[in-house]
């Protein structure tokens, strides 16, 4: 079992990953820490308890962090996600836990003040760990683990023709995470959570296996699922954030390469990653880049645990319906 902290900005797919990562018997909790990303932190706040309490887990901290990027005007992105940051489900929250009192920048910065065997996953823009950066420079070699959904290697952006949106969103904190983390960066780009599509197909068999999480997850995806259609004309929604769960449980399942990265914070370019493969500035690599994904293992272990199903019948019927 690893123990990790989930930083997040839930965000329709960060609730998945939050679910499968809760539900994983491969992973424990020790945390969560929200950012303002897809949706405003308070939102994103109220969402991880929504998550928990569906999992029955309020047992789980959560930790309240940035409202807005470190230099930049904050730019949500419930175009994608609904006003509600869950896809204008409509789901409401009975309990009324609340987050914890110390802002999660500063929660991180202490946590990890000596060495842990514990892994950070971060999901959404990286302003609370960069900030936490700032208050514990040592943040970076404490940690076992640092995996990040965002940038993008050799695919297109999806806010801009080279900018994914986590990094897009605060340009300024993922260049200082890059440039000072002093700790191998996994990066999940879009040149492989691209090949994550949730299909129509497979939501249908999610119903046929367990209707009460289709009924849920229906509800959550309907919007993302409008979104992909008016822009890309695909029929699904792309989830990222899971893969990097799926990733951090089993690193088998993506190759990549190692490399010095940086992120540019200027211009029309801002927010792109710059991935140094061929060394031309003859700096160590920092950064470990996703290139290929086995998309039939990952829905094999993703489904297993949402679904709550044997391993061996999803694997099999994602062979049969050519799935993955
Ligand atoms: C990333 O941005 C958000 O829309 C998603 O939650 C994911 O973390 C993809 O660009
Ligand atoms: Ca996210």
């Amino acid at each position: 079992m690893q123990q990790v902290i989930i930083d997040c900005d839930p965000g329709i797919d960060d609730a998945l990953a939050l679910e499968y990562a809760i539900k994983s018997t491969e992973l424990e909790i020790l945390a969560i820490t929200i950012v303002a990303g897809n949706a405003p932190v308070d939102i994103g706040v109220n969402n991880a308890f929504k998550v928990l309490e569906r999992c029955e887990r309020l047992d789980i901290p959560v930790y309240r962090g940035s409202e807005a990027p470190l230099k930049r005007s904050y730019v949500s992105a419930q175009d994608t996600h609904g006003m509600d940051g869950l896809g204008e489900s409509g789901i409401n929250r009975q309990s009324q836990v609340q987050p914890q009192e110390v802002p999660a920048e500063k929660f991180l910065a202490d946590f990890f003040v000596k060495k842990r065997t514990v892994g950070i996953l971060a999901l959404g823009p990286l302003t609370n760990i960069a900030l936490a950066l700032q208050f514990n420079p040592e943040l970076g070699r404490n940690i076992q683990r640092f995996v990040t959904m965002g940038g993008t290697y050799k695919s297109h952006g999806n806010c801009s023709p080279v900018a994914e949106y986590n990094y897009w969103c605060d340009p300024d904190s993922a260049k200082l995470v890059y440039e000072n983390l002093g700790q191998l960066i996994e990066m999940v780009g879009l040149d492989v959570t691209r090949e994550i599509v949730f299909s129509p197909t497979i939501l249908e068999y999610c119903r046929r296996i367990n209707p009460d999480t289709h009924d849920y997850l229906q509800k959550i995806t309907q919007f993302y699922f409008d979104f992909h259609w008016e822009y890309e004309h695909l029929l699904g929604c792309v989830i990222n954030d899971p893969l990097a769960i799926a990733y951090y449980i089993d690193p088998e399942i993506c190759t990549g390469f190692e490399s010095y990265t940086t992120v540019e914070t200027e211009s029309l370019s801002i927010g792109q990653t710059l991935v140094d493969r061929y060394n031309f500035w003859k700096k160590k690599p920092n950064t470990k880049i996703l290139e290929t994904v086995n998309t039939k293992a990952f829905f094999t272990q993703f489904l297993t645990v949402l679904l709550d199903a044997p391993e061996a019948m999803i694997a099999s019927d994602l062979n049969l319906l050519q799935l993955g």
